[in-house]
């Protein structure tokens, strides 16, 4: 599993994170990030629509991979599982999200936000991780000091990822991608304005470069 994640991020260096507001966003949404070049997405389970944003993209645009995120609990990963989720995200770390995401098919990433967090993980033989909420918890100074007493985990930071910042973290050794919201205009989204969005998602992946 940790090579699935590993490829996943090798192909995409920047997940966007996507709450679904309303239904009739799910196809143009991801359209417009696919058409920017974002084709591996995160539908968090934090609005109503998120498991029916799952199932849509399934079925409907099966060339781009679609995780789930905000995953609390093991229930939320058998229902995000049985919706068709290709990978899971959570925000943290507990001894029962840990113990399902090792039962289940699918790879799974913590997150964590501590050096006891990355313990947990690590006991159970997880490597991979969300570091969450990054811009809160020590950004790249934190990813830096964790390089030292963790050599063999890498992680996605998220949480205050923004343009002026991506970089630098791309830049750390022990970064595999990043993920953020950022490219999700809410104003944009709310107008039907998926040209922002397509220009957003393009901006980001050009700064790759
Ligand atoms: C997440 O849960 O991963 C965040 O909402 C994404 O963080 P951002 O909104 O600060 O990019």
């Amino acid at each position: 599993k940790i090579a699935r994640i590993d490829s996943l991020c090798a192909q995409a260096r920047i997940l966007p994170v996507i709450t679904v507001r309303r239904e009739a966003h799910i196809l143009p949404l991801a359209d417009a990030l696919a058409a920017g070049g974002l084709r591996t997405l995160e539908i968090t389970l934090r609005s109503a629509h998120g498991l029916t944003a799952i199932r849509t993209l399934r079925r409907e645009r099966p060339q781009l991979c679609v995780g789930v995120g905000t995953v609390l609990d093991a229930q939320m990963l058998a229902e995000a599982e049985a919706a068709g989720a290709q990978f899971v995200v959570t925000p943290g770390c507990t001894a029962e999200i840990l113990e399902a995401g090792l039962e289940s098919p699918l790879p799974l990433l913590p997150g964590a936000s501590s050096a006891s967090d990355l313990m947990l993980g690590h006991r159970l033989g997880y490597r991979r991780f969300k570091l969450f909420p990054a811009e809160v918890c020590g950004g790249v100074a934190a990813l830096r000091a964790f390089g030292a007493p963790f050599p063999g985990i890498r992680f996605c930071p998220t949480g205050g990822i923004r343009p002026d910042n991506l970089r630098e973290y791309l830049a750390q050794p022990n970064v595999m991608c990043v993920g953020g919201s950022w490219m999700l205009d809410e104003p944009a989204m709310e107008r039907g304005d998926w040209a922002t969005i397509e220009r957003l998602a393009a901006e980001a992946l050009a700064l790759l470069k």
